[in-house]
């Protein structure tokens, strides 16, 4: 049934979709700032959504960091390696976030779940180039970084700027440039306003923007009413193969072009 679902977008989907330029846009009822269930829901959507799309076979998955891909992890099923080989790993190094929801544990959670495999990708978060250019010598490091260009699919979360800039630790001055700039979204360490033009780059290695393109899936898994204006805002760049999973809060404001 769920499977069904996927195939049969509703209308208020599609409106959305197309809207936000995408393929495709999954709403699971509810809003995820009052309802705590509601991540659930989207965890079974993209479930479902991985079955449906992963070739069988040898597959690399990129994932980003963040509580709302945290919390979809644990639905995913084992159900998902049979025939497939599947290789998680994570799109950047830890930006300033508590271990459990750093892409590096989101990817060994999934990996977990689907009795699918995973690599960490660790690295120290403020060096200098001479060091970097160093550390990226590392056979290890450069298989990570590789195993993200050559991923199949990338799922990642999509922040508020104001606690996405608390969250990675900029500093006041930082902080105080992003509200006068207007940023109200981040995802994976770019901060936009709500027209999408790019804010703030904080440099980082790993997945960047222009590498979204050339990924055959992208999910994008944000919701709440408050993140309205984030997915609105970042959804500019988002690439057309994008699909998103949120909830009716979000939505709702979306399509109302709050
Ligand atoms: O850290 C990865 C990330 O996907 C960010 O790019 C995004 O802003 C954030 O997670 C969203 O986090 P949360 O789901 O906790 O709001």
């Amino acid at each position: 049934p769920l499977i069904d679902r996927l195939f049969n977008a509703s209308q208020t989907e599609i409106e959305l979709a197309q809207k936000l330029g995408i393929d495709r846009a999954i709403i699971v009822p509810g809003d995820m700032d009052r309802q705590e269930r509601v991540v659930d829901l989207m965890g079974e959507q993209l479930n479902s959504a991985l079955d449906l799309l992963l070739p069988l076979g040898k597959s690399i998955i990129t994932v980003l960091g963040g509580t709302t891909v945290a919390g979809v992890a644990r639905h995913l099923s084992p159900k998902l390696s049979r025939y497939r080989d599947l290789l998680f790993v994570p799109g950047r190094g830890a930006v300033g976030e508590s271990v459990e929801i750093q892409s590096n544990t989101v990817a060994q959670m999934m990996a977990s779940e689907t009795g699918g495999r995973h690599k960490g990708l660790y690295l120290p978060e403020n060096v200098s180039s001479e060091a970097l250019t160093l550390l990226l010598q590392d056979t290890d490091i450069a298989n990570a970084i590789s195993n993200i260009y050559n991923s199949d699919m990338v799922i990642h979360g999509i922040g508020r700027a104001d606690v996405m800039s608390k969250r990675r630790g900029l500093d006041v001055m930082t902080n105080s440039k992003l509200r006068n700039d207007g940023a109200v979204a981040e995802c994976f360490g770019y901060f936009f306003d709500q027209q999408g033009r790019l804010v703030k780059r904080i440099p980082r290695i790993g997945l960047q923007l222009e590498d979204l393109d050339k990924i055959p899936h992208v999910f994008a898994i944000a919701a709440g009413a408050s993140k309205a204006a984030a997915i609105a805002a970042y959804m500019h760049h988002a690439p057309k193969q994008t699909w998103l999973i949120t909830d009716e809060g979000a939505s709702n404001l979306v399509l109302k072009g709050k």
